[in-house]
């Protein structure tokens, strides 16, 4: 399976409030493998110094066309060398200056000579973002095949309300590794992306493939506060999605309770209990292709629930549980069953577990992983089961984890291995 190549950024920052959430979003490209190269406007720097953002991004801070090494050619070497440019923040002037083509500073100058796509974080006051100006330089920026990230909607720090804001660093990062990792773009316009000629020959895409991914842990009341449920985060379930977003498929994600926002694009059903999931799959399940089961759902609920809360009695208490349906199970017994995908968190024999269960569940593929490296930790091991045998994946963050087994499961999927 192919490894994607790191992609490299130029990630400008312009003077805005906003700017110190640049840092923040530096550091999380970082740690998603992106390298990022930061350059300035002179304003960004009453906002946030360039030794911090030198600090976290290993490299100099470009602030001024004509102090650089490269014998002034800086504005043409950096977009050169890059994936994409980011700007973020991108005030409403740097945006006027974007949309008129003005380049009479280093980062301007570099987004007019760049031969990479352009994506842009607004940041501003809300009567700023509402302004007819400021809409009509983001509808010319649109027109010109620039990618407009945001903005989105709050608490201002002018203290007023509403449509402005930068999006926050966690979402940007994720749909600026997105985007390196697609070959459109997020607005559906027509810029060419970030992957050479060659990795886009070698990446198996998804598109309009309709995938239906189950996430997170379920949550079994026992009375009106208290109930049972595990340590699943759902931050495998929710990099599934992502990595099939990336690919084109068409995504729906059903999760229990979580602290993760939703992967752009994917369209999200909201549940607590394995009852209430499996009732969400059921009534989207004829509509997949794909249904990848990555919930770790609870194989019990409490048969009696109590709708007051239980008062603390003296004696021992016996909660007395009944089985939950298995969803894997009922979607993989479906007459006409969509290809089906599912998980295994084992505590041992991880491979005599897995192979049993794939089995039991008629599935034609499955990912395995030891339940006490996975539950909550950022990166993974997995390994996967198909009629072909185990293949095991490298230890690796979640996301890349996702995107191989999505590359795998597209190639199954392509080649009609259903059962
Ligand atoms: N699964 C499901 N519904 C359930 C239990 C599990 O859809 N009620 C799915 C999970 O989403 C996962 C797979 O089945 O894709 C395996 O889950 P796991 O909890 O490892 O397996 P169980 O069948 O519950 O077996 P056990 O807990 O005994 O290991």
């Amino acid at each position: 399976m192919e490894q994607t190549q790191a992609k490299r950024i130029v990630l400008g920052i312009t003077g805005g409030i906003a700017a110190y959430k640049a840092a923040e979003l530096a550091r999380l490209l970082i740690k998603q493998g992106v390298e990022v190269q930061v350059a300035m406007t002179g304003a960004a720097g009453h906002f946030i110094t360039a030794t911090t953002m030198q600090a976290l991004s290993g490299k100099p801070v470009l602030m001024n066309q004509w102090d650089d090494s490269s014998n002034g050619m800086a504005h043409i070497n950096l977009s050169r060398a890059a994936d994409a440019i980011v700007i973020a923040p991108a005030t409403a002037d740097f945006i006027a200056k974007l949309a008129h083509g003005l380049a009479d500073d280093l980062l301007s100058a570099l987004c007019l000579a760049r031969n990479c796509p352009l994506l842009v974080a607004p940041a501003m006051n809300r009567q700023m973002w509402e302004n007819a100006a400021t809409q009509r330089n983001i509808a010319q920026l649109i027109a010109d095949g620039v990618t407009i990230l945001g903005p989105a909607s709050g608490a201002q720090a002018c203290g007023e309300e509403g449509m402005g804001r930068m999006v926050e660093a966690e979402e940007l990062a994720a749909e600026i590794v997105a985007f390196l990792q697609s070959n459109k773009s997020l607005n559906g316009g027509s810029l060419s992306l970030a992957l050479s000629p060659g990795e886009r020959g070698q990446i198996q895409r998804m598109d309009g493939v309709k995938i239906l991914i189950t996430a997170g842990p379920t949550y079994e009341a026992i009375d009106a506060v208290r109930g049972i449920t595990n340590r699943s985060s759902g931050k495998m379930g929710y990099a599934v999605a992502q990595a099939a977003l990336e690919l084109g498929a068409e995504v729906t994600l059903i999760s229990g309770p979580t602290a993760l926002n939703k992967p752009h694009g994917a369209r999200g059903v909201d549940v607590t209990s394995a009852a209430e999931m499996f009732a969400a799959v059921k009534q989207q399940v004829a509509a997949c292709d794909i249904f990848i089961g990555v919930a770790a759902v609870a194989d019990y609920r409490v048969a009696q629930t109590s709708e007051q809360k239980i008062k603390r009695g003296d004696s021992n208490m016996t909660l007395e549980l009944a089985p939950n349906p298995d969803i894997l199970a009922y979607v993989a017994s479906l007459k006409n069953p969509p290809f089906c995908v599912g998980f295994a968190a084992e505590s041992e024999n991880l491979r005599e577990h897995a192979k049993a269960k794939r089995k039991a569940k008629k599935i034609p593929l499955l990912a395995a992983n030891l339940a006490q490296q996975a539950i909550g930790a950022d990166d993974n091991e997995l390994i996967l089961f198909d009629d072909a045998g185990e293949h095991v994946l490298p230890r690796s963050d979640k996301l890349s984890q996702a995107r191989e087994l999505l590359q795998h499961l597209a190639q199954l999927y392509r080649q009609g291995n259903k059962r």
